[in-house]
């Protein structure tokens, strides 16, 4: 499959048009950017290392049923999805109270939640992503009601198979983000990417840090962290 024009670019992911109008190229950059984008890097080897592990992801969720645009790993950092149109929200599943709920709530820091948090953000640059809840989507015309019901129900069953699936492999599931879109018939389907960039991974006897927030507050071994999840992953 031929990379024709670049549709469009994102952060952390670049969208090339195909010679089937039905279909896309997602490539994955190094280029690392945390905080709304006010800190930028990059991570040598990461673009190649997220894409394998979204696609194994992927595969793994289709092993249950679970829709994704999903087609095909192509070469080197690039696979092939299929074309959405992609819903401007974010769901956030949380297993373990970390980041800004931490920041925002004051729950104690590592705490495992009784109860998973799910918790709807816009995806809006200029308004720095901000929480909102499902009566903000309709009100804003982004989304039906029983589209957020299966964001949720999807976003619950995922966080089940890939927290038991994480747990296998001596990881912890603390926490991810995932987006969704619309097929040529409407159906919602999973979009988007589930690497170290887009959840909270760590190691399960020694909670090391296996994801992301090494990049977000310098803590180093980025790309080593990264590797080690795809190893992990890698061995079924
Ligand atoms: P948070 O604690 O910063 O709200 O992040 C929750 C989860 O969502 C965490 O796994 C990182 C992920 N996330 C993204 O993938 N993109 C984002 O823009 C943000 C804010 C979080
Ligand atoms: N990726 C997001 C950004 O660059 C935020 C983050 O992951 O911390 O804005």
């Amino acid at each position: 499959m031929e990379k024709k024009e670049l549709l469009h670019e994102g952060k952390a992911k670049r969208i090339y048009a195909t010679e089937d109008e039905t279909l896309v190229i997602q490539e994955f950059k190094d280029d690392a950017t945390a905080f709304d984008g006010n800190k930028k890097g990059s991570i040598t080897g990461k673009g190649e290392i997220n894409c394998t592990i979204s696609s194994i992801l992927f595969e793994y969720l289709h092993s249950y049923h679970v829709p994704t645009h999903y087609v095909r790993r192509l070469e080197g950092n690039m696979m092939l999805i299929k074309k959405l149109d992609m819903i401007p929200l974010e769901t956030v599943m949380r297993n373990i109270a970390t980041g800004s709920l931490v920041k925002r709530l004051a729950f104690p820091d590592a705490k495992p939640l009784d109860y998973s948090i799910f918790e709807l953000y816009l995806k809006n640059d200029d308004l720095g992503d901000p929480l909102i809840n499902e009566y903000h989507a309709f009100a804003m015309g982004i989304a039906r009601p029983e589209e957020i019901r299966s964001m949720y129900r999807l976003t619950a069953k995922i966080n089940a198979i890939l927290k038991s699936f994480m747990e296998r492999r001596g990881l912890v599931l603390v926490d991810f983000k995932l987006e969704f879109g619309r097929d040529e018939n409407g159906d919602l389907i999973l979009g988007d990417e589930i690497s170290p960039d887009t959840c909270r991974i760590w190691d399960r006897k020694t909670h090391k840090k296996l994801d992301k927030d090494r990049f977000r507050f310098d803590m180093g071994g980025v790309e080593k962290a990264y590797q080690e999840v795809l190893d992990r992953i890698s061995n079924v």
